[in-house]
This record gives C-alpha cells, structure tokens and sequence, in this order.
C-alpha cells in the first residue's frame, strides 16, 4: 500500500509518539507544552503508511524582516520521520507537499533551523544567517569605555509581569533586523518556555533584567544562573535600543557574583559585544548556523525587498525541486522597492536557488559565492553592481529557534 501525503486532521497528542521516536530523545512535558502553544495544526503535512503515522512536517506562519520590510514567510518546523521508514523519499514527498501549499498561500520564502545542515540544500534552502556561540571568562570582562553607560539604570524585574512591554521593545527592533520575526503573544510565551535555550538542567528559573533612562525602557535581557562544575551566565537575549543600554546590560551580565563566566550561544555575529570586549579573544566566538532561507516565489522575494543601491540585472535561477522558480528573472531595485518579471532575455548572471536564498536577507556577499564558483557571472561588473545592491548594512539574525 503506498504512503499518502497529506494534510494532518489529528490532534497534538497523536504527533507525540512519532516526534520522540523521530528525535531519539523524548521530550520532556514542558517542551510538549511549550511547542503545543505554538503549533499550528491546519498547516501539519504528514505522511501515513497503512493508517500508521510515519512523517510529519509543520509550518510557522511568520512575519519576517527582509531588507526594507517585511513579509509572511513560512517557519519550517518539527520535520521527522519514524526510523522504519527512513531514506524512502518520505521526507522529500513532505518537502514537495509543504513548499507546494506554502507557494498556494502566497508566502514568497520559507524558513528553517536545522538539526543537521545537509538535509536541506537538496530542497533549495541556503544559509542566510549565522550567529556566535561564546563564553567570556570574568577575568577578562572589561569593556571599552561606552558614552552614558553610567547614566543606565539596571534593575532585576519579574519576567512574566514585564513579558509584554520587553515583546514590544522587542517587536520594534525586530523590524530594523532580516531575519528576526514579530513575536505576537504565543511566542512571546514560547521565548520564555523552558525549550528555548539549550540546557536547563542545574540552572536557575529564566530571570529579567531590564535597562532604563530616566525611567523609560531602553532593553532587557533573559538570562538563567547555573552553579555545576565552573557556574555560569547562560545569557539567552539581550535587546536594546541604544548602545549605552545594550553595554550595560552586558557589563551586568559579565560579572556574575559567584559565577566565572558568561555564555550566550545566540549573539548576532555583527554584536557590538564582540568589538567592545577589551580583549577580543575573550570570546572565544563560535559560528553556528541559523536561519537557512528558501525562494519559494523567486519573483515575490525578488520584488519584496529594497536593495542598497540601483540595480538592474536578469538572473537565471536554476531551480529543480520547484520548477515554477526556474528561469530568468529581471530585478530592476534600489532603495525604494523594486520589481522583478520572468523574461526570456540573456541572463547576466545564473545561480542556484539555495544560494539565491543565501544571499537574500544580505549575508554572505554574492561576489563571495562567485569567488567559490557558486554564481556565473555572464556580463562584466554584473557581479560586484549586484552584490552591493544586495547587501545591507546589519547581518540578518535569528533571536529565536524554532
Ligand atoms: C532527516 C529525516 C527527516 C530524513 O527523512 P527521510 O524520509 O529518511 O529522507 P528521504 O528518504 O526523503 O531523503 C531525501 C534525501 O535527503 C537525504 N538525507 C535524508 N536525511 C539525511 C541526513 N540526516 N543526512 C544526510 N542526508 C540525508 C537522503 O539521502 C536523500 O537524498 P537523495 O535524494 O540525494 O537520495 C529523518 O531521518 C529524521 O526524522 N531524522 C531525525 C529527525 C531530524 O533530524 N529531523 C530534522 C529536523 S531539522
């Protein structure tokens, strides 16, 4: 009997059994609540085999900063297929019925973070964001002088009590940032759960602290206490909306009492932190992936950004998982907007749809794609004129997993 793909009509419970076989590790109950918040069952594909489930793959529907915007993009999540079944094409079948239905709402990009980063390239997603995993030592906290730090007031809150105020600052930069997504209230929720940050074990309860001048919030941070073996800071955000707040809220963060040093493993790789620290090798940074984006609507995407200075170039995207991306696509933009038409004109400049994915939100430079043979360049000085149309002036960043 073959496999059917299709939309999921069960309940939350029934994906339970599946989920846990599929990750190895069960879940504990707060991860099942925190997820169960947040899942959104209309948009579940799943895979059946003989009236057994044996796949399944989720959407999130976000609202993503692009450069000079935003757009619904659709978060690829819970992706797992029971052990039995693998490496039949289950999870290929899923990938197709999924960018399928993301295409027929009219979501241009869909979005992952993944357990393991060659799953998904084969399905047209590119590295768009990377972020730094670091641990400071106390010794080796000191900071540059920062203008009016002193004149920042840090305070110790209750976290639930300032949930929606800290969302909100919160929201506000998020628009100024690709990558990052609106938190409306079940994510504001979801980003306090336990499932957030890595280890919860040993460690204290997620704890607020928030930055004010004269009064007025000018950021936050979530962080827990963790006092096994060497104890530390286990920074899990920090946002402000100026460089006075975002320094004192590190410099509290960095001197821990009793504790001997401070880890934040999302730090936006650009983070002022790092060119603050007196000695840049504190850190001891480490690049991890993050958000891997994937075209789904070349021509939308295209259009729905503003790109940094004028550009007109036909690309040629070669695209085999979602044929109606494949072809040329004129993108005439600049700071104001742009357009972008399927034409049959020469192309100037001919990529794979992974990496068109990669260098949308502005990371990393298309002339860094092209010096590794990844984008063929057919006109002289197509390259370099569309690579700084592509760039942006903050690197796309994701603050929260999903
Ligand atoms: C990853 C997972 C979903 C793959 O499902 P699957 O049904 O076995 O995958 P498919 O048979 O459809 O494979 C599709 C392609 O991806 C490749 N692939 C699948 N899983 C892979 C992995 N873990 N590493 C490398 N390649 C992988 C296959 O080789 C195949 O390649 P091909 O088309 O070139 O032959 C499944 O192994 C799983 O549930 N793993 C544990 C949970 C997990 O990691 N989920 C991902 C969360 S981000």
């Amino acid at each position: 009997m073959a496999i059917e793909i299709g939309q999921f009509s069960g309940e939350w419970d029934d994906l339970l059994e599946l989920l846990d076989m599929a990750f190895s590790s069960p879940w504990t109950d707060a991860q099942y609540e925190a997820e169960r918040g947040i899942w959104e069952r209309e948009r579940s594909v799943v895979a059946i085999d003989d009236g057994q489930l044996v796949g399944h793959t989720g959407t999130f529907s976000h609202r993503m900063s692009v450069p000079g915007g935003q757009l619904p993009v659709a978060g690829v999540t819970m992706v797992g297929v029971r052990p039995t079944h693998r490496r039949r094409g289950i999870l290929r079948d899923l990938m197709r019925a999924q960018l399928t239905a993301v295409h027929e709402a009219g979501e241009p990009l869909a979005a992952l973070t993944a357990s393991e980063p060659v799953i998904y390239p084969r399905f047209g997603y590119g590295l768009a964001a990377d972020h730094q995993e670091i641990v400071v030592p106390k010794v080796s906290r000191a900071l540059r002088p920062v203008a009016g730090i002193d004149d920042i007031r840090i305070r110790y809150v209750d976290l639930r009590e300032n949930l929606a105020r800290c969302a909100e600052l919160r929201n506000r930069l998020a628009l100024e940032r690709p990558g990052m997504f609106q938190h409306d209230e079940r994510w504001q929720v979801y980003a306090i759960s336990d499932n957030v940050t890595s280890s919860t074990a040993n460690a204290s309860k997620l704890r607020c602290v928030v930055a004010e001048r004269d009064g007025e919030l000018t950021g936050f941070a979530y962080y827990r206490t963790k006092r096994a073996e060497k104890g530390y800071v286990d920074v899990q955000r920090v946002h402000a909306v100026d460089l006075a707040s975002h320094a004192a809220l590190w410099r509290y963060l960095l001197e821990p009492d009793l504790l001997s040093q401070t880890h934040c493993e999302m730090l936006a790789s650009d983070d002022p932190l790092l060119d603050l620290l007196l000695d840049p090798r504190a850190p001891s940074p480490i690049t991890r992936d993050g958000l891997w984006i994937r075209p789904v609507d070349v021509g939308r995407a295209l259009a729905g950004r503003t790109y940094a200075r004028d550009v007109d170039v036909v690309i040629e995207v070669a695209d085999d998982f979602l044929p109606w991306n494949a072809g040329r696509w004129h993108l005439v933009g600049g700071p104001d907007g742009a357009t972008c038409e399927s034409v049959s004109r020469d192309a100037d400049l001919t990529l794979d749809v992974r990496d068109l994915g990669a260098v949308y939100l502005g990371r990393p430079s298309l002339e860094r794609l092209g010096r590794a043979g990844l984008v063929a360049e057919h006109t002289a000085g197509a390259l370099a004129a569309t690579a700084q149309a592509f760039s942006t002036s903050r690197l796309p960043f994701l603050d929260t997993g999903f």
